[in-house]
This record gives C-alpha cells, sequence and structure tokens, in this order.
C-alpha cells in the first residue's frame, strides 16, 4: 500500500481508495505514503520555481504547483479554477507599516488567502478535495460550514457538475457568505442549531446516503491546505520565518500548517520549523483551554463570538492541531470581540482588508508580542483567510467616514470642511 490513511490517535491504517472519514477508534484520519522519501532528491527549490513562472496546466495553481506533496491523479480529473497564488504583504514595522506598528513587529507579512478565487483559504483544500470526488464519480458532495467551506464547496461541485448539499447553521453564517453558496447553485439547508450541530447533522447524513463529505474531517481538503506554507516560504525565498500565525476554529486550517511543514523537513527542504501560534477568539477558545491545560483534557464548549467563521466549539482537528503545536514548539492564544474589531480596523484602514475572523491572528499577534512570547526583531507571518467583503455586518462606518443624505447645495461647503 503506497498510498494510505491512518487514524492520528491509535496508527491504524486504511484503505486510501475506499472512502472513510474516521478510524473505529472514532478519531480522524491522515494521509500517509510509504515511498514519501522517495521524493527526496527529485523535488526542490528550483523545481517549483520554474513552475511558478508557468502558465502551464496544472502549474498555474498554486496548490498542484506542489502536486509531488498531494497524492497521484491523472489531470483529466483536477478541477482547478486556479487558486492560490495568493499575495504576501510585507507589512512590518522596519517599513512604517501602521499594521507592524500596530503590532509591534519589525518584520511582519500578511499572506493573504482572502485572495483565493471565493474569497478564503478553503479553495485550497477544495480544489483537492473535490478533484478527488471526480476521480471516485460521487452522486453529490455536502459540508457543514459557517459560511467560507460552504461557498467554496458551492463554487468547485458547480465547476465539477456535482450535485451540492450545505448545511449551514441558522441566522449564524453572515448574507454574503449565504449570498455565494445560493449563488453558485448548491442546496442550501439551514439547521435550527450551531455549527457544530450542523457538522455532527452532515456526517450522519453523508455516511448514511453515500454523499461525499467535504469538510475538512476529510483528510483530502488538508493536504490542499498544506500548499499556503509552501507558497508563503517560496515567497519567503525559503528562508524560514520565526513564527507563522493563523486563526483557529476547526482547526483543519492549523493542522495542515503543521503537516506541510513536516513534509517540507522531511524530503530536505527546510531544515527547522517556524514556531505555529493559533489564535482563537475568547468566546469559542476550547483548544485554547486544552493548551493552558497541558493537552490534558479536550474541552468543547458552546461557542460564541463575532467572529462568525470560528464560532466552534467542538473543533474536529483538535487531535492533528495538537500534533502540530507540539512539533513545532507553538503556542496557543485567545483574543475578545473587541480586540478582534480593533485589528481588523487597522488591517482594513492599512487597505488591505479582510474578514473578522482573520483580524484574530493580527490581534494575536500583538498580543503575543506584548506577552514577550514573539520577540518584536522575530520575522513573522500571519494568515489572513477571508475576504474584506465576506462579512459586511461586521463593517461600521464612522460617521466622520459616511456621510448620508448630503444635499447637493451644501456639498462645497461639507468638502471645504473636510480638507481644512
Ligand atoms: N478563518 C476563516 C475566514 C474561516 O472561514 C475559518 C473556518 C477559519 C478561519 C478557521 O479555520 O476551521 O481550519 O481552524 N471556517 C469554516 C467554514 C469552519 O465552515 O467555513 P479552521
Amino acid at each position: 500500500m503506497i498510498i494510505f490513511l491512518r487514524c492520528v490517535s491509535c496508527d491504524k491504517k486504511f484503505d486510501f481508495s475506499k472512502i472513510r472519514y474516521r478510524c473505529d477508534c472514532g478519531e480522524v484520519l491522515e494521509v500517509e505514503r510509504s515511498d514519501f522519501l522517495s521524493l527526496k532528491g527529485k523535488i526542490s527549490t528550483k523545481l517549483f520555481d520554474t513552475r511558478w513562472k508557468s502558465r502551464q496546466f496544472p502549474y498555474q495553481s498554486g496548490v498542484w504547483r506542489y502536486k509531488e506533496f498531494l497524492f497521484p491523479i491523472d489531470g483529466k480529473y483536477i478541477i482547478t479554477r486556479p487558486e492560490g497564488n495568493t499575495n504576501l504583504y510585507n507589512v512590518g514595522k522596519s517599513i512604517s507599516n501602521k499594521i507592524g506598528k500596530f503590532t509591534n513587529v519589525d518584520f511582519l507579512y500578511l499572506k493573504h488567502e482572502g485572495e483565493n478565487p471565493t474569497g478564503s483559504f478553503k479553495d485550497r483544500g477544495m480544489t483537492v478535495g473535490i478533484s478527488y470526488a471526480k476521480l471516485l464519480g460521487v452522486k453529490a458532495v455536502a459540508c457543514a460550514s459557517t459560511g467560507n467551506t460552504s461557498s467554496s464547496l458551492a463554487s468547485y461541485a458547480a465547476l465539477a457538475e456535482i450535485p451540492c448539499f450545505v448545511f449551514l447553521p441558522k441566522g449564524r453564517v453572515s448574507s454574503s457568505k449565504l449570498a455565494q453558496s445560493i449563488a453558485y447553485g448548491a442546496t442550501n439547508i439551514e439547521i435550527d442549531g450551531d455549527f457544530d450541530e450542523a457538522m455532527s447533522i452532515v456526517e450522519k447524513i453523508c455516511n448514511q446516503f453515500h454523499i461525499y463529505l467535504l469538510n475538512s474531517i476529510n483528510p483530502l481538503r488538508l493536504e490542499g491546505q498544506k500548499t499556503i506554507v509552501y507558497e508563503l516560504l517560496q515567497q519567503l525565498n525559503w528562508k524560514i520565518p520565526n513564527w507563522v500565525v493563523l486563526p483557529g476554529g476547526n482547526l483543519g486550517n492549523a493542522s495542515s500548517l503543521g503537516r506541510g511543514l513536516k513534509d517540507l523537513k522531511e524530503v530536505g527542504i527546510i531544515d527547522k520549523f517556524p514556531r505555529i501560534a493559533v489564535i482563537q477568539a475568547h468566546g469559542a477558545n476550547p483548544f485554547y483551554r486544552s493548551y493552558k491545560g497541558d493537552f490534558k483534557y479536550r474541552h468543547t464548549m458552546n461557542a460564541d463570538t463575532l467572529a462568525s467563521a470560528i464560532k466552534i466549539g467542538n473543533p474536529v482537528s483538535f487531535l492533528r492541531a495538537k500534533k502540530a503545536i507540539l512539533e513545532t514548539n507553538g503556542v496557543v492564544e485567545e483574543v475578545t470581540d473587541q480586540e478582534i474589531l480593533e485589528a481588523k480596523k487597522i488591517i482594513d484602514t492599512s487597505g488591505i482588508g479582510c474578514e473578522p475572523a482573520s483580524a484574530t491572528c493580527v490581534a494575536g499577534i500583538k498580543k503575543l508580542v506584548k506577552k514577550t512570547i514573539i520577540k518584536k526583531s522575530d520575522v513573522v507571518v500571519g494568515v489572513l483567510t477571508g475576504h474584506i467583503l465576506k462579512d459586511p455586518e461586521n463593517i461600521l462606518p464612522s460617521k466622520e467616514k459616511f456621510l448620508r443624505n448630503v444635499q447637493g447645495t451644501t456639498l462645497p461647503h461639507i468638502v471645504s470642511k473636510l480638507l481644512a
């Protein structure tokens, strides 16, 4: 068995070609390859740098450029928009940027995953998951979502012409995310409950009706998301930063970050790890609570935060993310909704912008610098996970910046006052 699924808890192995999301012990799975070390010497930073300049299918995608780290698949099954190739903004204090000043970090970069085709990092995992769904010839795909996974799945399923069902926690998904999955043609099913309930329902429905589940519980989604770290290191000329910081909800992204780094080290592309910092909202902080208790207990909770994308109280990828934290000498931090909004305002008014869940990462960087866990001279990369237009409900204009009901005749007076 060259490629197989392995339980993150008890190490039991399963056939890769059979659809499975959990081990018999109930834990989640990871994709493994017994021939992985044979990639050593066959792939190099030079190979990826050459492909980056190429417009050739599938290397124009910032996911499939690193296809050796994914799994073997015939190009005819690959469904790509293409995704990735997102900007890495240099916003450190050393260049006098306001985000650098806000966080007090000299060398700060923001990897804007909100610049993916559907506006969030989810597209990286989705291109891999949907391509595999195409290869399998599944009859339908589904997910539960706080809004970004559903937008992404709806788009990729439409591209692959596979029927798509999305399960959404009623009244808790932002209007623009809901609009996306409706517009792409998915069947939207509102669940009278929170994300964690929707997640548990969708897993049961998918198993009962043999619908292919494309939440991050599906290990193939995480394979695609590994490419965030490959691409950001490539943009840094393969120099390793001290820290990579990202928001944590269902913890799929933190897991794939850890896994991606491990892959790179195993094939000799990097020789050490950056430290990972996962930031949670105070009202949705089960992973933070577990970390504070040395991971002795797996906390769950009823989540409550204005950062709706990460309003999650029972993260599916808990164990995978714990591994990422332990292997990279990482940390977990929490920030309040107020701190999230302050960070968002700075990111937005710097001209870059992001959704509230993404601002959690910048708020966390600021807090970790204050605690001197991150040194102000460290090289830090923060991952902005979603686009500014993803959560319009949380964009509140100040009276000075949004003048309403202005009469034409009073305009010259108002403008001259504004310019004074
Ligand atoms: N940021 C954004 C913008 C998200 O949409 C999510 C998750 C996260 C961060 C957290 O990432 O779950 O990998 O820890 N959104 C999921 C969704 C839950 O349904 O769209 P994670």
